[in-house]
C-alpha cells in the first residue's frame, strides 16, 4: 500500500513500488497481454471525436494503443501513482500523439476532470487491486461521469471458474492481497456494474493465463430519456 499526498492508500501497479519498473515486462510475459489488450481495443473501437478516459492507466500501454488506433479521439489517462504516470508519459512521448495524464483516483472524476465529459471509459487490471467498496464507488462515479449512451470497457481478472484458474490466480492474490482480489474471483464485476446502473454488462471474452483468467466486460449507460 502507498499513501498519496492526500493520505489515500492504493496498491501500486505490481503490488510493491520497487517492482513498478518491472511492470510492463511482467504483464507481457504472464498475462497473454497482446491477446486481451488487442481485444479490448477492438471493443472500444476508438472513433474520431470520442473522448476516452482510462481509469488506472498505469504505464500507459492502453492509452497509447487507443490513441495510435484513432488520432482523432481525445484520450485521457488517470492514475493516483506519480511514479507510474511518469512511465506512462515517457511511453506516450515516444508516439508524440498528445495524450493527457491526470493524477487522481477513479472515484475523483468530477474533481479531477471538471467540465470534461467522456463518452467511453476504459479500465484494465485496476479493480482487482481495489477494496469491494472502492470497486463499487469507481463504477458508480464512472456511470455518473459518462455521457448518456456512454460505454464502459473493463479488462480484469474476473470469475475464476476452474480449479486450475483459481490456483493460477493465487500469484496475483499473493501480490495484491486476498481481500481485494477475491471478490473479482467470485465474479463480482458484472454484478456491481449492473448495481450502479449500467445496462447489459456483458462478459465478451475470457482469456485464461498463467496468473488466472482475464475477462473483458462491456456495459452501457442508458440515455436518461429512455428510462421509464
Ligand atoms: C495493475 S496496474 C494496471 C495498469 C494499466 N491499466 C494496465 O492495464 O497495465 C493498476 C493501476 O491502478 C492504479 N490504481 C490503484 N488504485 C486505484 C484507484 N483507486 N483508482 C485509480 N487507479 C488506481 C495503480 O496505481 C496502478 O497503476
Amino acid at each position: 500500500m502507498t499513501e498519496t499526498g492526500d493520505d489515500r492508500d492504493y496498491v501500486p501497479a505490481l503490488g510493491q513500488h520497487w517492482l513498478t519498473p518491472l511492470y510492463d515486462a511482467a504483464i507481457a510475459t504472464t498475462t497473454r497481454e497482446s491477446k486481451w489488450r488487442s481485444e479490448l481495443v477492438f471493443h472500444v473501437n476508438p472513433q474520431p471525436g470520442d473522448i476516452i478516459l482510462d481509469i488506472g492507466c498505469g504505464t500507459g500501454t492502453l492509452v497509447t494503443a487507443l490513441k495510435s488506433k484513432e488520432l482523432g479521439a481525445e484520450v485521457i489517462g488517470l492514475d493516483p501513482d506519480p511514479e507510474v504516470l511518469d512511465l506512462a508519459k515517457a511511453k506516450a512521448a515516444k508516439t508524440d500523439h498528445g495524450i493527457d495524464f491526470v493524477q487522481g483516483f477513479g472515484d475523483e472524476l468530477v474533481e479531477k476532470l471538471p467540465g470534461r465529459p467522456v463518452n467511453k471509459i476504459v479500465s484494465s487490471l485496476v479493480l482487482h487491486q481495489v477494496p469491494l467498496e472502492g470497486k463499487r464507488s469507481i463504477l458508480r462515479v464512472a456511470y455518473e461521469f459518462l455521457l448518456p449512451n456512454g460505454r464502459l470497457f473493463i479488462a480484469d481478472f474476473g470469475e475464476q471458474r476452474t480449479p486450475l484458474m483459481r490456483f493460477c490466480f493465487r500469484t496475483v492474490q499473493w501480490l495484491d492481497g486476498y481481500e481485494y482480489t477475491q471478490p473479482n474471483a467470485e465474479g463480482c464485476l458484472p454484478i456491481l456494474m449492473n448495481e450502479v446502473g449500467f445496462t447489459e454488462a456483458l462478459e465478451v471474452m475470457v482469456v485464461p493465463t498463467m496468473v488466472g483468467s482475464i475477462s473483458i466486460y462491456v456495459a452501457q449507460k442508458q440515455d436518461e430519456h429512455e428510462i421509464d
